[in-house]
């Protein structure tokens, strides 16, 4: 069963979804992508990452494709980009990815990153978005912890769903100081390559052998490990069918207190502040 991870505003969203960089750049791959998705769907995966920058569209494209006659199963977010995010761009950048996706609400419109627009704009577009009915509630993306303060101090600013990152088991740094002040707010993180975009620990010895001790694939065990805590959301992205299914048996898989301990000897966390990572 899918384990779930409840917004501030008390939804409850699926704690494993799925991801679409670099869906929608080629139009070869447009029907695996949609299968993929589709898939994804049918093993629980309903919460769906994307945004108006990936494949230029194309990723919303591929995803409102995937979703066409089942809307009501999936939770929907996506990003607008820094430059379009002030109160008249926005609307314009958020009616175009609801054409996009085929759909005339998105569940969750995050900030895609911090950038040049005075952050009370952003606000208050997406607080017009939301009065309008275009976007449910609305939330950051590659926000620090600094960031996170100042968007908070700002009138409605604590209304924020969720801070979306990069973590997984060898970038760990948000541990230090985003991971627990976003606990204090009771806000959940949203994990971004989950599986190091198929690098890194995915590819090490250590983690392999623990994975097969624990009879879980390495992606299991590094999505089962990023969910671990019960207030982090993990959205892989996963381009073929084998991959989907391998990465939907993740939902609900509890990690042994020795196979965790062994995780933090090889993939140790940080001892001290670190840049966020990003990609
Ligand atoms: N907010 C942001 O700035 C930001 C930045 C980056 C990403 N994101 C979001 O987060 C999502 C996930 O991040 P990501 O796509 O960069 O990286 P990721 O999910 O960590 O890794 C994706 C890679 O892992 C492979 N993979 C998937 N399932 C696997 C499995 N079970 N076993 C082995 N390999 C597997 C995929 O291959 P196949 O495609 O061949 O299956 C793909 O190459 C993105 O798609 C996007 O929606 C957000």
């Amino acid at each position: 069963m899918t384990a779930t991870v409840t917004l501030p505003d008390g939804t409850a969203v699926p704690a494993l979804g799925q991801g679409t960089w670099h869906m929608g750049e080629d139009a070869a791959a447009r029907a695996a992508e949609v299968y993929a998705l589709q898939a994804g769907i049918d093993h629980g995966l309903t919460l769906i990452d994307t945004a108006e920058m990936y494949g230029s569209g194309g990723a919303e494209r591929v995803t409102g494709q995937a979703i066409a006659g089942r809307r009501d199963e999936v939770f929907l977010v996506s990003k607008v980009f820094p430059h379009n995010a002030d109160l008249k761009r926005m609307r314009a950048a958020c009616q175009a990815s609801l054409q996009r996706l085929g759909t005339d609400c998105i569940d969750l419109y995050l900030l895609h990153w911090p950038g040049g627009v005075p952050l009370a704009d952003t606000l208050a577009g997406f607080e017009r978005l939301r009065d309008d009915g275009l976007i449910r509630r609305w939330g950051v993306s590659n926000f620090d912890v600094g960031g996170m303060r100042d968007w908070f101090d700002l009138p409605g600013g604590s209304a924020c769903a969720t801070d979306q990152v990069l973590y997984h088991l060898g970038s760990r740094g948000i541990e230090y100081d985003l991971l627990p002040w976003c606990r204090d707010q009771a806000l959940p993180v949203m994990a971004y390559c989950p599986l190091g975009q198929g690098r890194g620990p995915l590819q090490d010895a250590r983690l392999q052998r623990l994975a097969a001790e624990a009879d879980m694939s390495p992606a299991q065990l590094m999505l089962a490990w990023v969910m671990r805590n019960k207030d982090v959301i993990a959205i892989p992205k996963a381009g073929t069918l084998d991959h989907v299914a391998d990465n939907a048996g993740a939902a609900g898989l509890q990690l042994a207190p020795e196979t965790l301990a062994a995780l933090e000897t090889c993939f140790p966390p940080p001892t001290r502040k670190q840049a966020l990572d990003i990609v």
